[in-house]
């Protein structure tokens, strides 16, 4: 039996919705989306109110979504110059740095100012409607500026997270074909530099293409210049107007591309458009955190990831939020560093994700102990399947016990939460993310496309559009069919793992695709293969995920080496080093095994179920394998299997 946490009374009352009002709401949402999302679509402010609602098709050869289509509206009015009224002078962003002692307030007002004249200072330096712009930026104030100076014009932005390589960066600015970009000289996290000017002038080296970039001095430290190329950010702004008046865009333009990992090839460029991703992620926002003004809302994800988009930056600010932003990591200048800042700007709502969660429960409990945490009234999870022995301890130890837990499962690709606890309304289970949320019609199939009903596990797919969901992968429409919508033609697959209880509650099991969920990261084991296989030492590669009780998943990596080569520890920590610089530090192997051979078939497909089930420890059921062209691999795989 698992643990079910009530909702209390205070939380039923305080809420938006309470279980009543949930159900009804849903009922309403999936028998008349179309009256459903009219109504909704009026929470943001439209310049020409659309009369067309929805306009989707799943149809196999023909995907075709579109939400709102004929409104045009500006996403960064919506996020500032409409709450300016009658909230000027509310904070809008609480900048807390790497250091305690860092910090800053920003209000609407201000925001509007430093919104505008970055605008203005991105047209003088030649960007224009429909442009892509890169932000290669800490988590500073200048980032989320970026990108409502972006929405402000009719920009999209692609922000890359400070963490990717100068390669990494390089495919990202050269997929988007950008040719502007805004970076700051160094990176601050945990009193350690990242070197951004520094990789992004590499990275303009390898690409080219790039006219501009844009520094914000954050350290001060030393940087290459290039004259005509490189501008100073703080010379540009100051020079710019602070009256900016924003573009009128059509429902359906471009807002941002995100690059995420999938099973296969490089990395995908997500597209969100700009009416439905405002509804959507204010929306939920609003719901799933039960905001309500005053409230002092802290999600620690980095703008580099969706979370960011959504929930730091879109959704809180569209609602007139005061959103947290915090550029440090959370175990410095130690394991506290969390809580304290709860305490030092009186957070009421605070979203994290597991792998955060298990990193702080092994530092102890108590220095959360040291710290008040009360104004903290609702937690949140993300990222990944969160284990119940870590959701208990949120509960129990973060939370004192009072505070319900949200965990909201979701993807780059569906812009925002889409099942989820709502707190006012979901009795809770720990590890499951629960319910849909209003307007998403989850279901399971099994392998061959067969839906099951009630208890049952399966593969996630969702049935219908939500004005949220991504509209096609950048400049390659045809891979964005083929990804989400050819394995089960008329719905969208998420390409997740999940099982339904007889409560119909959704328990995100996890990948089953050749994606690996590191510490929240995505990863695709495509990815680090080519990275290993292009060393000169490496002949295949061949990588898999595992678990790993801080990360969820490790990255364990299968390497048959060049003939002539030998299999030393220096070579393994080379290699680890080399998939660092390739990738970032995010996709550091954490085992390597010299495999002589790889399992294959007589095809010479390489048989990752059976790498899997070593990787796991689970030899002993590795399934058939009299299909493989060698059948004695597995033997020294399974012998020289990497200890942990
Ligand atoms: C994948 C999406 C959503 C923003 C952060 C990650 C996994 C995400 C949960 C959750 C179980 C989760 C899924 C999903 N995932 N949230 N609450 N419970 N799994 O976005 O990088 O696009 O990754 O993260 O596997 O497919 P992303």
């Amino acid at each position: 039996m698992t643990d079910v946490f009530p909702v209390s009374d205070e939380w039923a009352k305080r809420a938006y919705v309470d279980d009543a009002k949930y159900r009804e709401m849903y009922e309403r949402s999936v028998a008349d989306p179309e009256g459903f999302w009219k109504e909704h679509g009026k929470r943001v402010d439209w310049i020409k109110p659309f009369t067309t609602v929805k306009n989707v098709s799943y149809a196999p050869g023909n995907v075709s979504i579109k939400w709102y289509e004929d409104g045009t509206l500006n996403v960064s009015a919506n996020c500032i110059d409409r709450h300016l009224k009658d909230k000027a002078d509310k904070v809008a962003i609480i900048w807390e740095g790497d250091e305690p002692t860092d910090d800053k307030k920003i209000t609407y007002r201000e925001l509007h100012e430093q919104v505008c004249r970055l605008a203005n200072a991105m047209k003088a330096n030649g960007v224009k409607k429909g442009d892509r712009v890169t932000i290669y930026l800490p988590m500073i104030p200048e980032a989320a500026y970026a990108m409502l100076a972006c929405a402000r014009i009719g920009a999209v932005h692609s922000v890359v997270f400070g963490g990717f390589s100068p390669d990494a960066l390089a495919g990202r600015i050269e997929d988007a074909a950008s040719t502007f970009v805004i970076t700051a000289d160094e990176g601050l996290r945990g009193g350690r530099k990242i070197p951004l000017k520094a990789n992004t002038d590499k990275a303009i080296e390898k690409v080219g293409g790039v006219d501009k970039v844009l520094v914000v001095k954050r350290t001060g430290g030393n940087v290459g210049w290039k004259d005509g190329r490189d501008v100073w950010y703080h010379d540009a702004v100051s020079a710019a107007s602070t009256d900016c008046p924003p573009e009128e865009i059509s429902a359906e333009d471009p807002l941002f591309i995100l690059y995420t990992s999938g099973s296969t090839g490089k990395p995908k460029g997500v597209l969100h458009t700009s009416g439905g991703y405002l509804v959507y992620a204010s929306m939920t926002h609003q719901y799933v955190f039960d905001y309500k003004d005053g409230d002092i809302y802290w999600c620690t994800a980095d703008v580099g990831w969706v979370t960011g988009h959504s929930y730091i930056v879109y959704g809180p600010l569209a609602n007139g939020a005061t959103t947290l932003m915090f550029e440090g990591v959370p175990n410095y200048p130690d394991a506290a560093r969390f809580w304290k800042v709860c305490d030092k700007h009186q957070v009421n709502t605070f979203y994290t994700a597991p792998t955060a969660i298990r990193a702080l429960m092994g530092a102890g409990e108590d220095l959360v102990k040291q710290t008040s945490r009360k104004s903290l009234r609702l937690l949140g999870s993300v990222g990944e399947p969160i284990n119940p022995e870590a959701w208990l301890w949120y509960h129990r130890v973060v939370g004192d016990g009072r505070c319900p837990i949200v965990d909201t499962w979701w993807q780059t690709e569906t812009g925002g939460i889409m099942i989820t606890p709502l707190p006012g309304a979901t009795p809770l289970k720990p590890g499951s993310a629960s319910r849909p949320f209003f307007g998403i019609r989850p279901a399971l199939v099994d392998a061959d496309g067969k839906t099951l009903e009630g208890k049952a596990e399966g593969n996630l797919v969702i049935l219908d559009s939500w004005p949220g969901q991504m509209r096609t992968v950048y400049g390659d429409h045809e891979r964005f069919e083929q990804t989400y919508f050819s394995a089960y033609p008329n719905t969208y697959f998420t390409g997740d793992g999940c099982r339904r209880d007889e409560d119909g509650y959704y328990w995100i099991t996890g990948r089953v695709d050749d994606v690996i969920n590191v510490s929240g990261h995505r990863m695709g084991t495509a990815e680090v293969e080519s990275a290993l296989v292009a060393h000169p030492k490496v002949a295949e590669a061949a990588v898999v995920g595992y678990p790993h009780d801080l990360k969820g998943q490790g990255i364990y990596c299968y390497v048959t080496l060049n003939a002539g080569e030998e299999p030393t520890e220096a070579l393994r920590k080379e290699l680890r080093d080399w998939v660092r610089q390739e990738i970032g530090p995010i996709a550091s192997p954490d085992l390597i095994q010299w495999a002589p051979g790889l399992p294959k078939t007589r095809s010479g497909k390489i048989m990752r179920r059976i790498l899997r089930k070593i990787a796991e420890n689970e030899f002993s059921n590795l399934g058939d394998t009299s299909t493989l062209a060698d059948p004695g691999v597995v033997d020294d795989l399974i012998e020289n299997r990497q200890n942990r």
